[in-house]
């Protein structure tokens, strides 16, 4: 007989989504414009395919019928986020009312059942009206943000018991201001500074404002966490591993837990003078407003190596200065999207938090196995993802393997429900527990459905 792998009661089963990637009505009811919009009218072939976010899920339209899928796809649990454009069209001041019914009426229904909303304040979708002075280029935008908090407890917190305050902030770090992969796409070393400080801070406004309420309900922040490991144990692979992993994960992690900088960023940001204005009132805020659990996407590690010389001293600070990506030899690859698959890393990051972050409450909010033309899979109309199933139960593994050393985890949520939109990548890799069709709209489950159904009926599964 074959053993069970289970997960603790009451154990969080479920999947993750965004507003922007899932909601369709870009336009609509209020809505104001957000940098996907604003870009995409400005430069429409960035985008695969030329499908940008006026083209999602329709959940907005849909969420009554495609909560009745969760159900039926095993969710005790699930992750959105709300448009702050949305709520408020012109990132402050005046709310619109219908996103306020809109998202009231989507919570409560998640909660009738018997679904545990998580919900995230933020997932990339900055309202174009504060882009346009600056974004988080801007210190008036953490009051904007903070306003924009203050509100959505305020509304929902009757109904919302878990928040977040971001998704994943480095990343729009990385991309938008150090890679010149999304918008503004700017390549300046201390604009990326100012954003990830502006970011941690806004972050903790937002916690401060929480605490002030006194509810029964928790804030996180969800961190994209890629363990960065050395090439070799050389005395140079093994810094520009320690500085990749400063700059990946610990930039939003200390702040966000510990309340403070990480010392070696800063070591490097003032040494090479990037340090952004700041008073003693913020950091203060950082410092006594932590979170109280941490969601964490586990999408793959990073291989590094250290750079063979820095040619240009005089080029701009870019954290890759001090590291280059190793393409390792023989790694184990998802030969549909790319990227590497390292079940073990799901372990690394359990016991490092445990470790190095007093063993916070946390849960997988993400982690997702991405298909190019998944269609190649279909066998009587259903999309047979056994590779998806063996990616979720290899992780589980490993996951499992972390709780039985102590590791506070609480759940496993997957990217992603419905095959959704992915910024740039658009419609490219699909994620999703359910197979939408763009033209008609129609969702029909995978197998991975279903088997992500039997795992949280069972509390677990066969090995
Ligand atoms: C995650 C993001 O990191 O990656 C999601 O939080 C995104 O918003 C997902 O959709 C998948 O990305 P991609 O580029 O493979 O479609």
């Amino acid at each position: 007989m074959s053993d069970i792998l289970t997960f603790p009661k009451d154990f969080y089963f479920g999947s993750a989504t965004s507003a922007t990637q899932s909601e369709g009505t870009y336009e609509g009811d209020g809505k104001g414009q957000d940098i996907w919009g604003k870009w995409f009218d400005m430069e429409p072939e960035k985008f695969y395919n030329e499908v940008g976010p006026y083209k999602t899920t329709t959940m907005y339209k849909h969420y009554k019928e495609d909560i009745q899928l969760l159900k039926q796809t095993g969710h005790n649990s699930f992750r959105t986020s709300i448009s702050w454009a949305r709520l408020f069209p012109e990132g402050h001041g005046e709310i619109n009312e219908k996103a306020v019914a809109y998202y009231r009426d989507y919570f409560e229904t998640l909660r009738k059942h018997d679904i545990e909303p998580f919900v995230n304040l933020f997932h990339f979708d900055m309202p174009a009206a504060l882009q346009d002075i600056g974004g988080w280029e801007n210190r008036k935008v953490v009051d904007y943000y903070t306003e924009y908090a203050k509100a959505c407890f305020e509304l929902f917190g009757d109904v919302v018991k878990k928040w977040f305050t971001f998704n994943e902030p480095i990343v729009q770090v990385e991309t938008g201001y150090l890679l010149q992969y999304q918008y503004p796409m700017k390549v300046d070393a201390a604009l990326a500074v100012k954003v990830g400080y502006h970011t941690a801070l806004a972050s903790a406004c937002a916690v401060k404002e929480f605490k002030k309420l006194d509810t029964d309900g928790k804030i996180g922040i969800v961190l994209n966490l890629s363990p960065a490991y050395p090439r070799s144990n050389n005395e140079a692979d093994m810094r520009a591993a320690e500085i990749a992993e400063a700059f990946q994960n610990k930039s939003f992690l200390d702040p966000a837990i510990k309340g403070e900088f990480t010392p070696l960023l800063v070591e490097l940001i003032k040494k090479h003078d990037l340090m952004p204005d700041y008073d003693e009132e913020d950091l203060d805020i950082i410092k006594k407003n932590t979170v109280d659990f941490l969601g964490v996407n586990y999408y793959q590690p990073v291989r590094i190596k250290a750079r063979d010389s820095v040619t240009n001293p005089d080029a701009p600070f870019l954290p890759t200065y001090y590291f280059d990506i190793y393409d390792m030899p023989g790694k184990k690859m998802n030969p549909y999207r790319g990227w590497e698959i390292y079940e073990k890393g799901i372990y690394d990051i359990a016991m490092n938090i445990k470790n190095d972050y007093g063993n916070i409450e946390r849960m997988i909010t993400e982690i997702g196995m991405g298909v190019q033309d998944e269609d190649r899979f279909k066998k009587d109309g259903m999309i047979e993802d056994d590779y998806r199933i063996d990616f979720y139960k290899g992780h589980l593994k490993w996951l499992h393997k972390g709780i039985e050393e102590g590791s506070n985890c609480v759940g496993y949520q997957v990217w992603t429900p419905i095959d959704c939109w992915s910024w740039l990548n658009a419609y490219k890799n699909r994620y999703g527990l359910i197979e939408l069709d763009l033209e008609t709209q129609e969702r029909t489950i995978k197998k991975s459905g279903y088997w992500f159904k039997d795992l949280h009926d069972n509390n677990g599964f066969e090995l």
